[in-house]
């Protein structure tokens, strides 16, 4: 047999981003994460995710962190390594659709504080909603990688998959990542999946999955086989569960093939020794639930992400009815249907679950129908792959104008009111963006940094005060 070319597999390392999202509800602090620094540099990843996502939110509303400050950081301590985020298109870090003007300078910003690649999907794979963003990264001259959010469902055929890669390609991006946030991308469906995209679009492809169902890494391997560039893992200490493969074993797994990585083993385990104290930490106090560690097959079952199952077990226990959470897990696929099979990825899996929540403590479905809900079925989240459920749509919305352009086309631009509004907090030209995206929670921040500069500084907290009397 004749000696196959090399082609080493790249990682990206999500260790400082999607493995703590999801497994210890975006806890990870940037106190914990510049120490490692140095060494994850050291390793040779194709990138390390470490911003976008939930983070924002997170350090903003429960770390007291400013999330560009984190960035600035990270920045300064990867000098060789690509930074990664990952981005909701028209909606940004945020769950409703924004005006242009705040997409391209949110873009402009995250690639000016030091991100590289920016991981662009929408949550119904309506291409127009990415199209400011990617048009934004390539001005700014960052990578434009647009995701597909990958799921399951009639509409979506290999065709459907082939046809939506030709557009991202068209469309100007980098490259294109399989965004598989719930891991119900099977081990053999990965080989047929990405052979189609290679047959059939140049850009590389990149693979983003959850082990929650428990064929994970099996899936990389038929994937990377098949000819996959890139693939996401975690170090182990975060890795499996509801995150990544994790990355010693992707590395160990493609020793001495073709696809060998050539990452220094060692490097990586003084890595992993960082990080398993905090792991056994988080086990401790509660923050890593051990229920998220199992192979959860129901997610295979009900198509959900394993993010939203957790979601919807806290919602129900608000609500005293976690006896109704099986009733709640058959009723997610038929909401989905109803609003014409979208994706399960935020902000739409947070949109579908609360919906399904309602329908079944009401005991009568859509008589209580959230606001979100509403727009979706008015067409401000874009259009879906299958057409809305007419009757349930003429029950939520009525008479309500339905839109069909792209929804960013009817908001006004926002910047100039935003700025308006947070003047007084206004410490960094990025201030208006965390304002943008969390009114209340950035502002509540602000009010914090305030405070905490009056501890260190008197008399500069005095003059800043002097300067915008309240
Ligand atoms: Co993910």
């Amino acid at each position: 047999m004749a000696e196959q070319a090399k082609k080493p597999i790249k990682i990206t390392e999500t260790i400082l981003r999607d493995a703590h999202q999801s497994l210890i509800a975006t806890r990870m602090t940037t106190e914990q994460m510049l120490p490692i620094v140095d060494k994850l540099d050291k390793v040779g990843y194709h990138s390390v995710e470490c911003w976008g996502g939930a983070t924002f939110d997170a350090s903003l509303r429960f770390l007291h962190e400013d999330p560009w400050e984190r960035l600035r950081k990270l920045r300064a301590g990867f000098k060789n390594t690509k930074l990664q985020m990952l981005f909701r298109g028209q909606n940004i870090l945020g769950y409703r659709p924004y005006a242009d003007d705040v997409v391209e300078y949110f873009v402009q910003k995250s690639i000016a504080n030091g991100i590289d690649i920016i991981r662009i999907f929408d949550c119904m794979n309506d291409m127009r909603n990415l199209q400011t963003a990617v048009s934004a990264a390539n001005k700014e001259k960052g990578h434009a990688q647009v995701a597909m959010s990958y799921t399951l469902g009639d509409a979506y055929t290999m065709e459907y998959w082939v046809s939506l890669a030709k557009r991202i390609e068209e469309m100007g991006a980098n490259s294109i990542c399989i965004k598989d946030m719930a891991g119900l991308l099977l081990p053999y469906k990965a080989t047929e999946l990405v052979k189609a995209l290679k047959e059939n679009v140049k850009i590389p492809i990149q693979l983003h999955t959850h082990y929650t169902s428990g064929v994970a890494s099996m899936t990389y391997l038929k994937a990377v086989e098949a000819g996959v560039d890139v693939i996401d893992c975690a170090m182990s200490p975060f890795a499996l569960g509801t995150s990544q493969p994790a990355t010693e074993v992707m590395v160990e797994t493609f020793k001495g093939t073709p696809y060998d990585t050539g990452f220094d083993s060692k490097l990586l385990d003084e890595i992993a020794d960082y990080f398993r104290p905090m792991r056994d930490e988080a086990l401790k106090s509660g923050l890593l639930n051990p229920k998220n560690l199992g192979v959860n097959i129901k997610t295979l079952l009900y198509q959900v992400p394993g993010g939203m199952l957790s979601n919807l077990t806290s919602q129900l226990k608000d609500l005293h009815a976690e006896d109704k959470y099986y009733q709640v897990l058959e009723e997610v696929p038929r909401v989905r249907k109803d609003l014409g099979e979208c994706p399960l990825v935020t902000p739409s899996s947070q949109i579908v679950g609360t919906q399904a929540v309602m329908n079944v403590i009401n005991g009568e479905r859509y008589k209580m129908v959230p606001q979100q809900t509403k727009d979706v079925l008015c067409g401000k989240y874009g259009a879906t792959v299958k057409p809305f459920n007419k009757e349930v749509q003429k029950k939520c919305i009525g008479d309500a104008e339905v839109i069909t352009c792209r929804p960013a086309d009817l908001i006004p631009d926002e910047l100039d009111t935003l700025r308006g509004e947070m003047a007084q907090w206004s410490e960094q030209d990025e201030d208006v963006l965390s304002y943008a995206l969390f009114p209340q929670v950035a502002t509540d921040f602000f009010k914090y940094r305030e405070a905490q500069q009056k501890k260190v500084d008197p008399t500069v907290a005095d003059e800043k005060n002097k300067a915008y009397p309240v």
